[in-house]
């Protein structure tokens, strides 16, 4: 098939209005847009503002009152962790969320109110999200992997009426304890919710506070079911908080219109997935690629969603994604090139792809890292189906350069994210904000406005939203990362152009995880930086520089150390190694050359910083570093 990709790029271009209004169309209002896009505010551009919506009435009830998609499975949910697999229709989905609205409703929770949702991956979380939805309620849902001090931090942001959680999650060969984190998020925190819902799981109960704390199911009980509240087409449908600069996160706004319309358009055109098949996103809700590809797209395009409570390896085996494919007649499946990382280094040769049914599957999605040539080789071979990498950002909610499969599929190049996504105007810009020329690196950049679906702003910081992302090439959106476009017209996006890494496809902030060990009494400088890791792509390390005149042994402190980041981010943070040197190499002005300790710690070769104030330390780093095994061989 020959690709409509071009011309359908170039439609998004020069007619931004018209695509996006003829993509409009597949969705569902209460009252159309006055304008396509106000571009009147510049960087703040709105798409239909006028019109009127609601995401959960996409979602779910047209496809059950017209839809004829009453019956047809809306979530699997998978959990190998709990040896259970539930199916729910879209009937009995939308009268779980109508009902779990009127309960919200009960309690306080109407339009522009927030909601904090610190859930493990199972329907209850996603039940939750919908009916935030139905009632224009603003939900801000937590990654369960997060400490509690990452969870105060946004419960001070959000400031929610209500937080929806779970009372454990279960990881493998242990249980999470989640209500604990939360009680003790609500106690640092400066703003104290009105009420929490807790979903208890038999895996591990929770002690509930009485007269802040609701069982799920007494939450519920009499609740009546609440219809769907029509919202602005610009009203926040969702806040997502990502990793910043610095320790602290960002609160990305979503709003209602845009997200629909363009969730909506990637379904059948980027991801080629029909009405009716299933469709996998293995995520996390906690991460944008859960609240798009999980809950969102699958929903609005009336697909069977897949919410899986597992891991690619260990529950039970490396043949889990295999098994879920096949037992649920997975078609199109999404996930993080880590995973399948993971798969290979248990099961180089595939041998229990064997043993399941793949016939049916069509394609493979990855995202959230680059997808490096190995594992995508390795993909290819064994499963004989496309490998398709594509890249985006919590910021745009979607992608911004991918290979359309529903428009016909473009050849792949090995590393690259292929084409920008209709409506992006991506440039690779230098430091003067010119273009560069096709294969030269430069900052990867959207010329605005942003499409629909992107963020509309930072939660009650709009200047935050200036600065972060439209200050350094003015007129551009500025993606933090780097990269080229080749002769060809193709994406290739190598590195970070900030202190953000990628663990194993979580987003985490170097600086943040600094600010947590400069905090240790014994520490008056450290560095992190992001180390290349076989599995997980890159791991944090750090630099320990001890106040003058402690002598206690540095494995005590680098071990305090490690439990201080897991404690105040989480595990998920992966920080698992640092050192204690002497110093740190800095340049004459004071900046500490994190780029060139990372170099020596990958084993790649590095030009002696001309500014270096004392090139000896470098050996000493090396020295440090070799003896916690870097560079790995
Ligand atoms: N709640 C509580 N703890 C959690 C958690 C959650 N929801 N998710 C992860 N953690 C913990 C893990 O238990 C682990 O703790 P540990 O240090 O005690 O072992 C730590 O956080 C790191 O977890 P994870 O990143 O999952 O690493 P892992 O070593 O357990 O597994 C992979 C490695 C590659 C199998 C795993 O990272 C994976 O499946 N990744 C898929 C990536 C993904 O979904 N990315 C989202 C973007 S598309
Ligand atoms: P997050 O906001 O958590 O989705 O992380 C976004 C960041 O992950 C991007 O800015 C990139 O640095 C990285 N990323 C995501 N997808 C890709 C990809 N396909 N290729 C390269 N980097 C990616």
């Amino acid at each position: 098939m020959t690709s409509r990709y071009e011309e359908t790029y170039a439609r998004a271009q020069s007619d931004p209005e018209g695509f996006w209004a003829e993509a409009a169309e597949a969705i569902h209002w209460y009252k159309r847009w006055d304008r396509v896009l106000d571009d009147s505010n510049p960087p703040f551009y709105r798409w239909f503002p006028g019109g009127e919506v609601n995401t959960c009435y996409n979602a779910l009830d047209r496809h059950v009152d017209d839809g004829g998609r009453g019956d047809q499975i809306a979530l699997i949910h998978d959990s190998p962790v709990t040896d259970s697999v539930r199916r729910l229709s879209y009937r009995a989905l939308r009268d779980q969320v109508a009902v779990f609205a009127g309960a919200l409703a009960r309690l306080g929770v109407a339009k522009g109110v927030r909601v904090l949702i610190y859930m493990p991956m199972v329907p209850e979380a996603a039940v939750a999200m919908l009916a935030c939805a139905r009632l224009g309620a603003i939900h801000s849902v937590v990654f369960g992997g997060f400490a509690a001090n990452e969870l105060a931090t946004r419960i001070d942001d959000a400031k929610p009426r209500v937080i929806v959680a779970g009372s454990c999650g279960i990881e493998p060969g242990r249980i999470v304890a989640y209500k604990p984190l939360l009680d003790e998020a609500i106690a640092t925190a400066a703003h104290k919710p009105a009420h929490c819902i807790v979903l208890q799981r038999p895996q591990g109960p929770a002690t509930l506070i009485p007269g802040r704390d609701l069982d799920w199911g007494d939450a519920i009980d009499g609740a009546s079911a609440h219809e769907c509240v029509p919202v602005g087409a610009n009203d926040p449908l969702y806040i997502l908080y990502t990793s910043g600069t610095t320790g602290v996160p960002k609160g990305i706004v979503r709003d209602n219109a845009g997200h629909l319309v363009a969730l909506e358009w990637t379904m059948a055109n980027h991801y080629g997935v029909a009405p009716g098949e299933a469709f996998w996103a293995a995520s996390d809700i906690g991460w944008v690629v859960g609240h798009s590809y999980i809950v969102y797209a699958p929903l609005f395009h009336g697909t069977t969603s897949i919410i899986y409570e597992g891991k690619p390896v260990g529950t039970p085996d490396s043949g889990a994604f295999w098994r879920v494919i096949a037992e649920h007649d997975v078609k199109v499946m999404f996930t993080a090139p880590t995973a399948f990382r993971a798969i290979k280094r248990e099961d180089p040769e595939a041998k229990l792809m064997k043993r399941y049914d793949l016939s049916g599957f069509r394609t493979l999605f990855l995202a959230g890292e680059r997808s490096d040539p190995d594992t995508m080789e390795w993909s290819e071979t064994h499963l004989g189906v496309p490998v398709i990498d594509h890249w985006w950002q919590t910021e745009t909610g979607w992608l911004i350069a991918g290979n359309f499969i529903g428009l016909g599929q473009l050849p792949v190049k090995h590393g690259s994210a292929t084409k920008p996504a209709p409506g992006y105007d991506l440039q690779v810009l230098d430091e003067q904000n010119r273009q560069v020329a096709a294969g030269q690196i430069g900052a990867l950049s959207v010329k605005m406005p942003l499409p629909p679906g992107s963020l509309t702003t930072l939660w009650h910081n709009d200047a935050g939203y200036v600065s972060s992302y439209m200050e350094a090439y003015p007129g551009y959106y500025q993606t933090g990362d780097a990269g080229y476009i080749d002769e060809d017209g193709y994406v290739w996006v190598m590195t970070r152009t900030d202190d953000i890494i990628n663990v194993a496809g979580h987003r985490l902030s170097t600086g943040g995880m600094e600010e947590v060990l400069a905090a240790h009494a014994d520490v008056a400088e450290c560095a992190v930086m992001g180390v290349a890791d076989a599995i997980k792509g890159q791991v944090p390390l750090g630099m320990l520089v001890l106040k003058a005149g402690v002598n206690r042994p540095p494995e005590d402190i680098v071990g305090e150390a490690v439990q201080m980041v897991r404690d105040r981010i989480g595990p998920v943070a992966a920080f698992k190694t640092a050192i204690v040197v002497a110093r740190l190499p800095k340049t004459r002005s004071g900046k500490i050359l994190r780029g060139t300790m990372q170099k020596i710690a990958n084993g790649e070769d590095f030009r002696m910083p001309a500014t270096i104030d004392d090139p000896a330390i470098l050996d000493e780093i090396a020295t440090g570093l070799k003896s916690v095994g870097y560079p790995k061989s």
